[in-house]
């Protein structure tokens, strides 16, 4: 028997309900989706978080990064999964460029997450040089969810997708900015990629929960890509990934199967048929071959 809610029973997450979780001793649970039947399954799962990543550039639109991810897309995308989900806090990742050029540019971009989209919160990258930003964003009462580690916005400045922070240097800094992200107001960060230890020396400093991907199980909660925990994206999987399902073999082998079927005239069948009655049929053909030539003419 299932322990968790049904989704009537459930009541929506907020951002003071993760508060909670992490003030108990409670995992967070968060997952990306990029469409209405993903959401929708992902929220009957009972997930806390769900994040509308600007991961969909390489998982959904298969680009090598998620550099070119637009304004558009990101908005295209939350509308489907906002109305899938019920529950889950849903959280809209701001895309690059929707928030580093100017603060105003910032506040506009991120209401259009909850005001357009149906967004609950957004989601930007980066430390101190977004502090800002992310006070004006939160100012303007929307919620923020910050990140830092591997921010993969900022690949080609890191030279490939690597593990963050593991010198003494870096790993300083990067707790300097989870201290100003939290002084901020970020409700919230994500720690993406950084040594095990580090990711649980954070969680233990900050109020706010940390939210890990490959940053190991001392944190207050975590996050995959849906599309890698599926097995749906193979072009790579990254070390910090547990697959639950080879969903790409799964499709292969379906689309195979419905090519031979429909190849060998096995699908389909009477069974995936609709017909009309023998009646209708009959009278049919009466009219059309009574009346050929006037069918022509007409
Ligand atoms: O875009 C995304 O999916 C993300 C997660 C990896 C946290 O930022």
């Amino acid at each position: 028997m299932s322990a968790t809610p049904s989704p009537t029973e459930r009541k929506k997450v907020t951002t003071r309900t993760l508060r909670r979780k992490k003030a108990k001793g409670e995992p967070i649970t968060m997952l990306t989706a990029y469409d209405y039947a993903t959401a929708q399954a992902v929220d009957r799962a009972g997930i806390d978080v769900i994040l509308v990543g600007d991961s969909l550039g390489m998982v959904i639109l298969g680009y090598e990064t998620t550099l070119p991810v637009t304004m558009e897309d990101m908005l295209h995308h939350c509308k489907a999964v906002a109305r899938g989900a019920r529950t889950a806090l849903l959280v809209g990742d701001m895309p690059f460029l929707s928030y580093q050029v100017s603060v105003p540019e910032a506040v506009r971009n991120a209401g259009r997450f909850l005001q357009e989209a149906g967004m609950d919160a957004v989601k930007l990258e980066g430390g101190r040089e977004r502090r800002d930003a992310v006070e004006a964003i939160v100012s303007t009462g929307i919620p923020v969810m910050g990140h830092l580690g591997l921010t993969p916005q900022s690949v080609h400045q890191f030279g490939g997708f690597q593990a963050q922070a593991k010198t003494t240097a870096s790993a300083e800094r990067l707790i300097e900015d989870a201290l100003q992200l939290q002084d901020a107001g970020c409700f919230a960060i994500v720690l993406e990629s950084i040594p095990a230890r580090l990711g649980k020396w954070v969680s233990e400093r900050l109020d706010i929960p940390t939210i890990g991907i490959g940053a190991g199980p001392g944190c207050d909660g975590q996050v995959l890509v849906t599309h890698d925990l599926l097995g749906l994206f193979d072009r790579f999987t990254p070390k910090f990934v547990r697959k639950y399902a080879d969903l790409h073999a799964e499709m292969a082998h379906a689309f195979e199967a419905y090519v031979a079927d429909v190849e060998s005239g096995a699908f389909p069948t009477e069974e995936h048929s609709v017909e009309m009655s023998d009646e209708a049929w009959e009278s049919l053909l009466g009219r059309i071959e009574r009346e050929p030539q006037a069918r022509r003419a007409g």
